[in-house]
């Protein structure tokens, strides 16, 4: 261990009497972390409602992110690849956000009654992302786990049967509300820390971003539901024949 870590671990500054950039630093890494992690879920969400439009739909996305314009009918060890990397940025920046939680109940009960006594409608926002953020440590693992290992089990019967008679709904709505929730409390907090869209009027423009950013989160949720709804109809209706892969309707046609 270096003499430099030694005395900045004592006395908070370096050897120079400096203080640390680490803390800076680690700040910079999550906001980053998070922005890639919002940016993934703002498409994921909307690929993933693909199924409102019909199975056929969902069927030739599943196919492409199986990579299938690159080899003949696709491998899902792309999809495999692509969670192994969202399941790393996730982990790291769970890591990092590890540092802002309350560590013991009487940190906890001091920022509750100080957030309290503010009644500060963004002190509140920042109450909502700790808690969310808690949640997607195990159901986000839980589902990028299972994208991980189990990317051949993806697609209009598979995902559906999963959802329905693998009893997985629960977990789904509980992923899909924490995660849309932290997400757009987590970049109206970024927008509001750059000051990205600040411009000559700030007071006006943040509330015109939190606007724009309750209706996006309404949307979201609301496709998100509508998208579970309807993984769970197919479901129900697939019971019987619960494990068998879909068909594009078309090869159906041909094989007739
Ligand atoms: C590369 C990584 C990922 C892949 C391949 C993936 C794939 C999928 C698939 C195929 C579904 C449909 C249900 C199923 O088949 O089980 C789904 C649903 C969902 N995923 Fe992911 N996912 C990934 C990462 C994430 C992450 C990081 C989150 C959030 C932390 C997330 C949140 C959700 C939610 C909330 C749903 C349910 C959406 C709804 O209500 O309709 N996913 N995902």
């Amino acid at each position: 261990m270096s003499k430099d870590h030694i005395v900045e671990s004592l006395t908070g500054k370096t050897m120079i009497k400096h203080k640390s950039k680490m803390p800076a630093k680690l700040d910079f890494l999550q906001s980053a972390t998070g922005l890639v992690l919002a940016l993934f879920i703002l498409f994921h969400l909307i690929f993933e409602s693909s199924i409102l439009l019909g199975k056929d739909s969902m069927y030739t996305l599943t196919k492409m992110f199986e990579g299938e314009f690159i080899i003949e009918g696709g491998s899902p060890l792309f999809i495999s690849v692509l969670a192994f990397v969202i399941f790393s940025i996730f982990i790291f920046h769970a890591f990092l956000a590890m540092r802002k939680f309350p560590n013991s109940y009487r940190e906890y009960l001091r920022y509750r009654t100080h957030a309290k006594l503010m009644n500060h409608a963004d002190t509140n926002l920042w109450f909502i992302q700790i808690t969310t953020g808690f949640m997607l440590f195990f159901l986000g693992s839980i589902h990028l786990y299972t994208m991980m290992t189990q990317p051949m089990n993806i697609g209009p019967f598979a995902s559906s049967d999963r959802i329905y008679s693998d009893l997985m709904w629960p977990m789904y709505l509980m992923l899909l509300v924490s995660v849309v929730l932290h997400a757009g409390v987590g970049v109206y907090r970024l927008i509001m820390k750059w000051g990205w869209f600040d411009g000559e009027n700030p007071r006006e423009n943040r509330v015109k971003t939190r606007k724009i950013i309750k209706m996006v989160v309404l949307f979201y949720l609301l496709i998100g539901l509508f998208s579970l709804l309807s993984y769970m109809k197919i479901g129900y209706e697939h019971q019987a024949n619960y494990g068998e892969k879909y068909h594009h309707s078309s090869e159906v046609k041909h094989a007739n």
